[in-house]
């Protein structure tokens, strides 16, 4: 109280005076500094006419009009200073062309991040590989086993055909999964609308696996190690035979690490290096480099669910096809043939549900073949070659 009255009322000349100087010594260091920073206003008025012409373009004023007129008499550069504010880059992805290259993000990948924080500083580790498995919640054992086959390197991926997702997360790594859930559809269904290359661009190798496989005597790192060393664009683990196997080429041979072709019954290759002899793998269980899936992606048709047929035709998206596709016999897996999605089906001919998806599917395979012989005859037809001295592989 008494120290306040004191400087209120009977200030004494010396204190004034020192207030006085304090406040001028203030504004000179101000002022020193304001000149010693111009660069700091620069800025501020560098961004304020920025957002006036963010403004403007906004309006759909996009000429600056001072410096129009300046170089009217200028046809070509008129032209060409309406084009600062009016962006068009014809090199852009097809509809992006008004955007600057320089802010396009055309590939995505599926890598979780925190809310918070830095971005730069969200992912811990940069997974480089992508698993995805179709499933139901019958089958989490057999799914729970495969992915402890895949490390820390994989994103995993989970399609579910059952409507049953937060059930997983009994398992530790389900809360690290990507799940993704739509009724009674089948894997290329899914990966047709999930796995566009663009989406899935950050990973090297793709795994688009059915749920009824046995890993005992299978370590996705061992895998994707052989299938670098033997250059594999599209590949597969070996199969252990058993009563359901059909083809030569997907059985496991012992004592190889990998094998790109084999003999088949007398009369079904017409040749050595085409399918089934070479240049094939199933649809169980196929593993995707980037670059082939990005080819194989185009193929798929988005009403043939089944994929009958996408088999025979993967060799026409590598070259040489019968060198980049092959199966990895010391990376094995046993093929279960559980028919869960299959039982989902619905019956056609009022009989057992698995025979209208049996019916479909075949529909699918014949659909797909001709497709394909037809997309070719318009090809060679459209660059002037008479399509009978072609034939589809
Ligand atoms: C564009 O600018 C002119 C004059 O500079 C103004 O009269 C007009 O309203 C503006 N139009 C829009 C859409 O902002
Ligand atoms: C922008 O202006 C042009 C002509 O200056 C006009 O043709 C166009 O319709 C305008 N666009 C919008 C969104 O107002
Ligand atoms: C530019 O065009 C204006 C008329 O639009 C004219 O008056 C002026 O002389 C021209 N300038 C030159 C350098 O040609
Ligand atoms: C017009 O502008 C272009 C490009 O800036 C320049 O090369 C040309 O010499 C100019 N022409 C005239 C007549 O000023
Ligand atoms: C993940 O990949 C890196 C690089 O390829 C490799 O060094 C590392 O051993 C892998 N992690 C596991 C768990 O195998
Ligand atoms: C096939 O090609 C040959 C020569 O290139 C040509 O003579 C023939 O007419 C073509 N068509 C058929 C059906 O062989």
């Amino acid at each position: 109280m008494s120290k306040k009255g004191n400087f209120g009322h009977s200030a004494k000349p010396n204190q004034n005076m020192r207030i006085i100087i304090i406040l001028f010594v203030g504004m000179i260091v101000g002022f020193f500094i304001g000149v010693s920073f111009p660069s700091f206003s620069l800025t501020k008025l560098n961004i304020t006419s920025y957002l006036i012409r963010d403004f403007a373009i906004n309006g759909n004023n996009t000429t600056d009009r001072s410096t129009q007129k300046s170089i009217e008499n200028n046809s070509t550069r008129n032209q060409n200073v309406k084009d600062i504010s009016k962006i068009w880059v014809p090199s852009n992805p097809k509809g992006a062309e008004r955007l600057p290259a320089g802010i396009l993000a055309s590939e995505s990948d599926f890598y979780t991040r925190r809310l918070w924080g830095l971005p730069n500083e969200d992912l811990a580790s940069i997974p480089k590989y992508l698993v995805t498995f179709t499933v139901g919640y019958n089958q989490r054992n057999n799914i729970d086993a495969a992915v402890k086959k895949f490390s820390d390197n994989f994103t995993i991926l989970l399609f579910h055909y059952d409507g049953q997702t937060t059930e997983w997360d009994e398992f530790e790594w389900s809360k690290r999964a990507i799940h993704v859930s739509a009724r009674k559809q089948t894997k290329w269904w899914y990966a047709k609308r999930f796995l566009h290359p663009d989406i899935v661009a950050a990973y090297d190798y793709i795994f688009i696996w059915d749920e009824d496989l046995g890993v005992e005597h299978f370590d996705a790192e061992e895998y994707i190690k052989l299938v670098k060393k033997h250059g594999l664009e599209i590949s597969q683990p070996g199969l252990q035979p058993n009563r359901g196997t059909t083809w030569q080429m997907t059985k496991r041979r012992d004592g190889s690490e990998v094998h790109k072709e084999t003999t088949e019954r007398p009369g079904w290759c017409s040749d050595p290096h085409l399918p089934p002899c070479a240049a094939f793998v199933e649809i169980m269980a196929p593993v995707f480099s980037r670059d082939a899936w990005r080819c194989v992606w185009y193929m798929i048709q988005n009403d043939l669910v089944h994929g009958w047929g996408l088999d025979l035709a993967l060799q026409r998206c590598v070259e040489p096809a019968h060198e980049k596709i092959g199966v990895v016999d010391s990376q094995w897996v046993v093929h279960q043939s559980v028919p869960s999605l299959g039982n989902q089906g619905q019956p056609e001919d009022g009989k057992a549900p698995w025979r209208g998806v049996r019916l479909r599917c075949q529909r699918e395979w014949n659909m797909f073949k001709s497709r394909m012989a037809n997309a070719e005859k318009d090809y060679y037809k459209s660059m002037g070659i008479d399509p009978s001295n072609f034939t589809a592989h």
